[in-house]
């Protein structure tokens, strides 16, 4: 989803984690938003207000009782200009204020003023988080519909260890992002399969392909921005765990198919977007086969077909496969659908340097069970998964409707 043109309004508390704040504003003017800075007494003295006016190109509110101030832009203009409400660092005593109703600043009464969303990211002492009075402060944000995100666990500034740390910027802008969204797939659970998967002859070799992932984790992504509860079962990646996504890591095609057929069972909707090894090796070695030992003939067994099995009980699921083809594109690729009992078929010519795997791009075109077809110009597997899960999206609403 595109932040381009959106309003931020981003409000900053007296923490440490405060100076973090400039690197969001900075990713978040990146994306195209504008961003308007509500900063408290205490947030000041962490980091001067000069800085966010220089990075927002606007001017920082800080009193509520400035008279220059609100005639120009009033505490009520900025709460109705938000298209989405921020505090970030969010310290106890702001949570607590909020949870209370409380308006004694700047801050806390445009918060009480807007109908935006509102998202809080809790930075504080690992002690500070977890005593009663905070939790339960917390609680209540999220039951008056606060989103909480964060905060993440590691080493905090006072020295110690724990859960309090800031999320990270990307975790945040993620979290905006699913808050601005249409929210089409809200109550929808999505199940996503991502990556290769290996098939071990021994301790130190295997069989597997060069998939990297970039495409599932783009189609999780996307999905759990459109408001999904989304699971991520994934092969071997380098790619990091997606907030908010149930992440699931696997090795090979059976643990693929156990981990995945678990979770089959609760999906609305299915995407497989692996690469599964169709082969294994018929034996595998616990120690590792010396050379001198070793047959160069490898016996091979075939993997189970994860998504032709979920195909023969799909239910009312909408259930989507990829098609990695070098020739017959269509031709294959609905051959695929079909045996695969699938609603639709996301097919990409893996012999185009620009698509298919290790790429950021990809060329595909969607093939449906009714003979309809659409083709895509190139776009990079972000867009791509934004597309799908947009059709995902359409096609539960269809089958939702009575
Ligand atoms: N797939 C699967 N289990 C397998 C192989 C593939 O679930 N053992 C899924 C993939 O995740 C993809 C779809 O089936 O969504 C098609 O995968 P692809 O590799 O293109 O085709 P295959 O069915 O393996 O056929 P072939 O390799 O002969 O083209």
């Amino acid at each position: 989803m595109s932040l381009k043109g959106r309003r931020i309004l981003l409000g900053i508390t007296g923490s440490i984690a405060a100076f973090k704040a400039a690197e969001l504003v900075r990713m978040l003017t990146g994306a195209g938003c504008e961003v308007r800075v509500v900063i408290t007494a205490a947030g000041a003295r962490f980091v001067g207000p000069l800085t966010f006016a220089a990075l927002t190109n606007n001017p920082v509110s800080q009193d509520l009782f400035s008279p220059d101030q609100e005639s120009r832009f009033s505490h009520l203009d900025l709460a109705q200009w938000a298209d989405v409400a921020v505090v970030a660092p969010a310290t106890a005593n702001t949570i607590g204020k909020i949870a209370a109703g409380i308006a004694d600043d700047l801050l806390s009464t445009v918060l009480l003023a807007v109908t935006s969303p509102v998202l809080v990211c809790p930075a504080m002492n690992q002690a500070m988080f977890k005593n009663p009075m905070v939790q339960a402060n917390l609680k209540r944000l999220k039951e008056f519909g606060v989103e909480v995100v964060g905060p993440a666990r590691g080493d905090l500034a006072c020295g110690e260890e724990g859960e309090g740390r800031l999320s990270d910027p990307g975790e945040i802008i993620a979290h905006i992002e699913r808050a601005l969204s249409p929210g089409l797939l809200k109550g929808f659970r999505v199940l996503v399969s991502a990556g290769p998967t290996r098939e071990f002859l021994d301790p130190v070799r295997f069989i597997s392909n060069p998939s990297t992932g970039k495409m599932g984790f783009a189609l999780a992504r996307a999905a759990w921005t459109l408001g999904a509860e989304v699971s991520l079962v994934t092969g071997p990646s380098f790619l990091g765990d997606l907030p908010g996504v149930s992440m699931v890591r696997i090795t090979s095609a059976r643990g693929m198919k156990r981990e995945v057929e678990g979770l089959f069972e609760d999906a609305h909707a299915v995407i497989m977007a692996s690469a599964v090894s169709d082969f294994r090796p018929l034996e595998a070695n616990t120690g590792k086969v010396k050379k001198e030992d070793a047959s160069l003939t490898l016996d091979l067994a075939r993997n189970p077909d994860i998504l032709a099995s979920l195909g023969q009980k799909k239910g009312e699921r909408v259930l989507v496969g990829f098609a990695a083809e070098s020739e017959d594109l269509r031709e294959n690729a609905r051959k695929k659908l079909k045996a695969k009992n699938l609603d639709f078929i996301v097919a990409n010519d893996i012999t185009n340097p620009q698509a298919g795997f290790e790429t950021d791009t990809n060329l595909v075109t969607i093939l449906y069970r009714d003979g309809q077809t659409e083709e895509f110009p190139l776009m990079s597997k972000h867009e791509v998964a934004q597309k799908v899960v947009a059709r995902v999206a359409r096609l539960l609403e269809e089958k939702s409707k009575p």
